[in-house]
C-alpha cells in the first residue's frame, strides 16, 4: 500500500502556504531561527499567549489561523517545557506530538526543527521525523466510508525545516528504515485473522526478500521431519497449516555467530478445547505480536543495513477447538526429545516457542537469544501495559535490554526465575506439564516452561509483551491497536552493541 505521508527535509525558512508548527520553551522562549521565520508574528504569538494562558508547557499548544505576517495559512505553537528537562527521547515524541497537532484536513505542514534552545543535530531532527511518520500510521484499509470531516486528505505532506537539511536527510535514512519496520510490526498485529492465517503471514515475511534477506519456510512435512510435535500440536486443531519462517541477515562478518530473535506468532488463539470466554476474544487476533516485532526488526536491521549477522525465526499457528485438535491431557514429545503433559490448551504459545527455541539454538549457535510473545494474561496484572516483562539467565543481555528499552520509550521490567517455580511445572506424567500448579505467578511459571529448553550457556532473555504489544499503548506516537511494540528497542541493542563500527 502506497505511504500517504511524504516527508522531506528543507533548509530554515518559513513555508509559503500550509501549516506551519514551531516550538516554544517555558516563557514563550522561542529558538533564534524560530524568532527570525516568524518576524513581526512573533509579537502576536505573545498576546495570544497571555489571552489563551498558553505559557509553553510541555505538550500544550496554541494555534493561530490565518497569522498575519506569515504567508502559512495556521500557525502552530508547541509547547516543550524547561529545557533543562528535555530528554533524548523526547524528539520523536515531539514529532509525534506535532503531527497530532495538525487539523485531520490539512494538506501540507512544515515543521521547524529547533527547541527554544537551538537547532536540532541532523540525528534529533531525524528523530522528529519519525515521531510524525509513526504518528501518522493508521490501520484503514478497510473502512469503506468515513464521514467528511474525518477523511484526511488522499496525501500527505510534511516537511522538517532544518539547520542542515541535506544532514538530516542523511541521518533519517537508516532511521527511516526502522520506522518502516515498526509500520511493518503494526500492520501485521492489526490485520484480522481471516486475511493473516500462517502462509499469509509467511508470504508477507517473504517480502523482505526485496531487501536482501534470506527466507526459508518450514511447511508441515519439513516440520513433521526435525519433530517439532509441540508446535504442531497447537496448530492441529485449524484448517491453516503450520509455518516456521527463517529470516537472515548477513550484515556482518561471515564467521561471526548471528544474533537471534524468536517470535510467537499464534495467529488465531481461541484457547483450543480449554476455549477461552467470547468477550474479547477478538483481540487474540494479535496474539503474534512477537512474531509480527522480529519481522518489522528483520525490515529495519536490512533496510539500514545493519553491520551485524542476526537471525530470526516465528513459529506460526492457529489455535482452534475441532475434531482434531488437541485435548488437555495429551502428551507431545518437541523436538529436545522433552515430553510435555498439556493441561491446558490454552498456554499453547510456550509450546511453539519451546520448538522454535530448539531449533533456533542447535541450528545457528547464536550469541544469544530473545524470544518475544504475548504470553500471559499473567504480565498484565503484574505490570500493565507500560513495561513488557523480561526473564533472563544472563544480568549482562538484561541490562542491555533494559538500556535499550529506556532510550526507545519501550520499557522493560524485569521478573524473577528460579527452582521454586521451576518445580510447579513437573508433571505426574510427562517431563513437565505446559502450566503451573496455581494461579499465581503465571508468566514465571511460563518463562520457566521456555527456560527448560534454552541451555544454561547460552545468554536468553525473554519479553512477554502481552500488555505491550497491542490495545493501550496509545501514546504520542502511536494511535494503533496493534503497537509495534519490541521493534525500536532492539533495533537499538543490535545498534549499541552488536554492530561492527
Ligand atoms: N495469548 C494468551 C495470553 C494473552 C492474554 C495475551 C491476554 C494478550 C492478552 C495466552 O496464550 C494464554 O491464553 N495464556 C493463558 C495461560 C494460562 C492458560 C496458563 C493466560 O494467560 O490465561
Ligand atoms: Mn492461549
Ligand atoms: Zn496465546
Amino acid at each position: 500500500m502506497p505511504d500517504a505521508l511524504t516527508l522531506g527535509f528543507v533548509p530554515f525558512a518559513a513555508p509559503a502556504k500550509g501549516v506551519f508548527v514551531v516550538f516554544c520553551g517555558e516563557g514563550l522562549k522561542l529558538g533564534p531561527a524560530t524568532a527570525k521565520a516568524l518576524g513581526a508574528t512573533a509579537g502576536l504569538v505573545a498576546r495570544a499567549g497571555k489571552a489563551e494562558r498558553f505559557t509553553g508547557k510541555s505538550g500544550s499548544s496554541l494555534e493561530l489561523v490565518m497569522p498575519a505576517g506569515l504567508k502559512a495559512g495556521r500557525l502552530i505553537v508547541i509547547g516543550v517545557g524547561k529545557a533543562a528537562d528535555l530528554q533524548p527521547r523526547d524528539f520523536v515524541k515531539f514529532g509525534g506530538i506535532a503531527m497530532g497537532k495538525l487539523p485531520t484536513s490539512a494538506r501540507e505542514a512544515c515543521v521547524f526543527a529547533e527547541m527554544p534552545r537551538g537547532r536540532m543535530s541532523a540525528e534529533q531532527a531525524a528523530e522528529l521525523a519519525q515521531g510524525v511518520r509513526l504518528r501518522a500510521y493508521a490501520f484503514d484499509r478497510y473502512k469503506t466510508k468515513r464521514k467528511e470531516d474525518e477523511t484526511p486528505p488522499a496525501r500527505r505532506s510534511v516537511t522538517i525545516a532544518a539547520a542542515d537539511a541535506a544532514a538530516a536527510r542523511k541521518a533519517d535514512g537508516p532511521r527511516a528504515a526502522v520506522t518502516e519496520g515498526v509500520l511493518l510490526a503494526r500492520d501485521l498485529v492489526n490485520e484480522p485473522a481471516n486475511v493473516l492465517y500462517p502462509a499469509e503471514f509467511a508470504r508477507r515475511a517473504g517480502e523482505l526478500k526485496k531487501l536482501g534477506v534470506g527466507i526459508e519456510v518450514l511447511d508441515m512435512r519439513a516440520m513433521k521431519k526435525l519433530g517439532m510435535n509441540a508446535l504442531l500440536g497447537v496448530g492441529q486443531g485449524s484448517r491453516h497449516d503450520s509455518r516456521v519462517v527463517v529470516m537472515r541477515w548477513n550484515g556482518g562478518r561471515k564467521s561471526e555467530a548471528p544474533v537471534a530473535f524468536i517470535g510467537k506468532g499464534v495467529c488465531f488463539d481461541t484457547g483450543g478445547i480449554s476455549i477461552k470466554p467470547a468477550g474479547g476474544m477478538e483481540d487474540m487476533k494479535g496474539d503474534m505480536a512477537g512474531a509480527a516485532c522480529v519481522t518489522g526488526l528483520m525490515r529495519a536491521l536490512a533496510g539500514r543495513k545493519a553491520k551485524v549477522n542476526a537471525v530470526g525465526i516465528i513459529g506460526l499457528v492457529e489455535n482452534m477447538p475441532d475434531g482434531n485438535a488437541q485435548r488437555p491431557g495429551d502428551i507431545v514429545k518437541s523436538m529436545s526429545g522433552q515430553t510435555i503433559e498439556i493441561i491446558n490448551t490454552d498456554a499453547e504459545g510456550r509450546l511453539v516457542l519451546a520448538d522454535v527455541i530448539w531449533y533456533a539454538a542447535q541450528r545457528f549457535k547464536p550469541k544469544f537469544m530473545i524470544d518475544l510473545a504475548t504470553l500471559t494474561g499473567a504480565i498484565i496484572v503484574a505490570l500493565g501495559h507500560q513495561h513488557a516483562g523480561m526473564f533472563c539467565n544472563n544480568d549482562d543481555l538484561a541490562n542491555r535490554i533494559t538500556k535499550a528499552g529506556l532510550a526507545a520509550g519501550e520499557t522493560v521490567w524485569r521478573m524473577p526465575l528460579g527452582p521454586e517455580y521451576d518445580k510447579q511445572i513437573d508433571s505426574k506424567f510427562a517431563d513437565m506439564k505446559n502450566t503451573g500448579s496455581g494461579r499465581f505467578g503465571g508468566a514465571i511459571t511460563a518463562a520457566q516452561f521456555i527456560k527448560r529448553f534454552v541451555d544454561d550457556k547460552m545468554p536468553w532473555a525473554h519479553l512477554d509483551i502481552a500488555g505491550t504489544g497491542f490495545d493501550s499503548r496509545q501514546n504520542d506516537v502511536n494511535k494503533s491497536w496493534g503497537s509495534g511494540w519490541g521493534v525500536r528497542l532492539l533495533d537499538r541493542l543490535v545498534a549499541d552493541h552488536y554492530e561492527k563500527k
